[in-house]
């Protein structure tokens, strides 16, 4: 256990932004400074927010209607919160986390025509003010990222992945909505440039991750 509170650090972006690698290239870089790192995910990342995810992920796209949805992603998000990230930061511990609200913010809201502020009424209800200390938020071209999406899947359409079949419009706003949250919130949301190797991805991550930790006083 650090001597520091906890750190709680969300990856945002559209389908094949790559976040999850860079996940766990950014949990080595945490891990060789010392820290104790948990990494985890949305939907899920506690044993009943799993359960809730395999309902999300499943069956056809229209099987929820938007609001049902929404609803769903913060139940599950309420007990992500309350079972695994409060205790982990309380422990001190820095949590990587695969999407978090703010994916509910441009999937549900600008992807889904919520509308933003609906989304955040909901984040209000289920969570309050808890937010992440810094958000990643990986830019990519649609068509990149879809080709990327391909590639793992051998085709977009892989059978257990309904969000993955949305059609381009659905993306372009989905594209249109991280960026608003980016210019929203500036100081936690740092957009990460996603197109290029790996490796020059990872030292954009570890730049935007410096600097945060400069800017919390915490020696890098
Ligand atoms: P996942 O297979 O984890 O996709 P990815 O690798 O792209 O993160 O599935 C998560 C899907 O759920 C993804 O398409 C985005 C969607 N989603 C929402 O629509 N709203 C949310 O609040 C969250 C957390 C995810």
């Amino acid at each position: 256990m650090t001597a520091r509170p906890g750190l709680f650090i969300s990856f945002e972006g559209g389908e094949g932004s790559g976040k999850s690698t860079q996940i766990r290239l950014l949990e080595q870089w945490f891990r060789k400074r010392g820290d104790d790192v948990v990494i985890t995910r949305e939907p899920g990342g506690s044993p009943g927010a799993e359960e809730i995810r395999t309902l999300l992920l499943t069956g056809d796209p229209g099987r929820w209607d938007a609001v049902t949805e929404a609803l769903l992603m913060f139940a599950s998000r309420r007990d992500h919160v309350e079972r695994t990230i409060r205790p982990a930061l309380a422990q001190g511990r820095v949590v990587l986390c695969d999407r978090f609200a703010d994916s509910s913010v441009a999937y549900q809201g600008y992807g889904h025509g919520l509308g933003p502020d609906y989304i955040r009424q909901l984040w209000q209800i289920a969570i309050g003010d808890f937010k992440p200390d810094l958000t990643l938020l990986f830019d990519l071209p649609i068509e990149t990222g879809l080709d990327r999406a391909r590639q793992r899947f051998g085709t977009v359409s892989a059978a257990e992945d309904r969000f993955e079949r949305m059609g381009m419009e659905f993306h372009r706003r989905l594209q249109q909505g991280f960026r608003a949250i980016a210019t929203a919130e500036p100081e936690r949301c740092k957009m990460i440039d996603a197109d290029g190797d790996i490796d020059v991805v990872t030292a954009r991550v570890t730049d935007a991750v410096t600097l945060f930790l400069k800017s919390r006083g915490i020696p890098a």
